[in-house]
């Protein structure tokens, strides 16, 4: 665990990274003894920071290693709202259960929670969402927008765009989304948003933005149940990704969409989620509380749920997941309750 002082003593090594720092100088700064400093160092170095010694100089920070600790990221940013506070957990159960926690306790907007890995990810839907230690990116946004509850499935839309944009930008690739916010890479989840909501009606408090991104993750890692359908930028580029360079694109491109979205509101975070993705008359099948639904997609509504026109008619979708089918004589008429049968002809 990098400890408070461990990163007292890191920001003071990089403050002049080509200078050498005494012992005596760090403890006198830290006020603690020049043992303890020596102690912290030598864990330091363990925990994979590369810290030359010379004794009659002091100490020296030649590289980092890439974790996400606030002291390795804050530095870099290049955010005004985003990550003023960082909150740094090796492990936790969720980034987003300790955000929600946070904010019920006044965090304030901007504020991350950032974990190398989690116990007990969270996707949506109830699932699980694989988190291995060190590979990817597992973040958690506070906001407080002032907009009433209905615009908060706008808020999940603009995460999605900024996502994409962060990948495209990140790896020249081109990604889609998948409603309701899944990235693909050709055809695979490359991240996933789990966003909750703490609202009374007509006013959110806060809403946390659960971000996951596999970064570094082999194919292989991957439980079996999701291999299948799941990608990672390292898999896809065929390059090992700076987790922190990612993780600072991904903040710088979602405060311009945040800021796009509180100042001109959802039609350019609508737009530019239905450019990227393309579902507009494409045949799919819809999964949503327990029904099925088959049909061509029509539109994105304006608060985000999925327009079908089904032989039933048309068809709002708040929430559920869809597969995309080529052409609809590929798809098998399927009734919403298994019971009946819709006609897609
Ligand atoms: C999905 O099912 O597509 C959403 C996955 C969201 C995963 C992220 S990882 C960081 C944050 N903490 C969680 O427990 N879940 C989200």
């Amino acid at each position: 665990m990098i400890t408070i002082m461990d990163e007292e003593i890191l920001q003071l090594l990089r403050e002049n990274p080509s200078a050498f720092f005494s012992g005596e100088q760090i403890a006198k700064q830290l006020k603690v003894t020049r043992t303890s400093i020596w102690k912290r160092v030598r864990h330091l170095r363990a925990a994979g920071y590369e810290i030359e010694a010379s004794t009659r100089s002091g100490y020296r920070l030649i590289r980092s290693p890439d974790r996400l600790s606030s002291s390795e990221v804050k530095p870099l940013l290049g955010t005004h709202r985003l990550g003023r506070k960082i909150h740094y957990f090796q492990t936790i159960d969720s980034t987003n259960s300790k955000a929600y926690e946070l904010a019920l306790g006044g965090a304030e907007e901007g504020e991350l929670v950032i974990a190398e890995s989690q116990e007990k990810g969270r996707g949506r839907l109830g699932r699980h969402w694989f988190s291995p230690p060190f590979l990817n990116l597992y973040l958690s946004v506070i906001l407080r927008p002032k907009i009433p509850p209905q615009g908060a499935s706008l808020i999940t839309l603009m995460a999605a765009v900024a996502t994409a944009d962060a990948v495209q930008k990140f790896t020249g690739l081109v990604p889609l989304i998948k409603w309701p916010n899944d990235i693909l890479l050709r055809g695979r989840k490359v991240a996933g948003l789990l966003n909750e909501i703490h609202s009374e009606v007509d006013r959110i408090h806060f809403v946390i933005l659960g971000m996951g991104v596999n970064l570094n993750v082999d194919g292989k890692m991957f439980p079996k149940d999701v291999r299948r359908v799941a990608t990672s930028l390292k898999k896809e580029t065929g390059q090992r990704i700076s987790r922190k360079a990612f993780l600072l694109v991904l903040l710088q491109e979602l405060e311009r969409w945040y800021a796009v979205f509180l100042k001109e509101g959802s039609s350019p975070v609508l737009k530019a989620w239905r450019d990227r993705a393309q579902i507009k008359g494409r045949p799919v099948k819809v999964h949503s509380f327990g029904e099925t639904w088959i049909g061509i997609a029509v539109d994105l509504d304006s608060d985000g749920a999925l327009i079908l026109e089904t032989a039933w008619g048309k068809k709002r979708v708040v929430a559920g997941d869809i597969e995309y089918k080529n052409k609809m004589s590929n798809v098998k008429p399927q009734s919403p309750n298994g019971k009946n049968t819709i006609s897609n002809s």
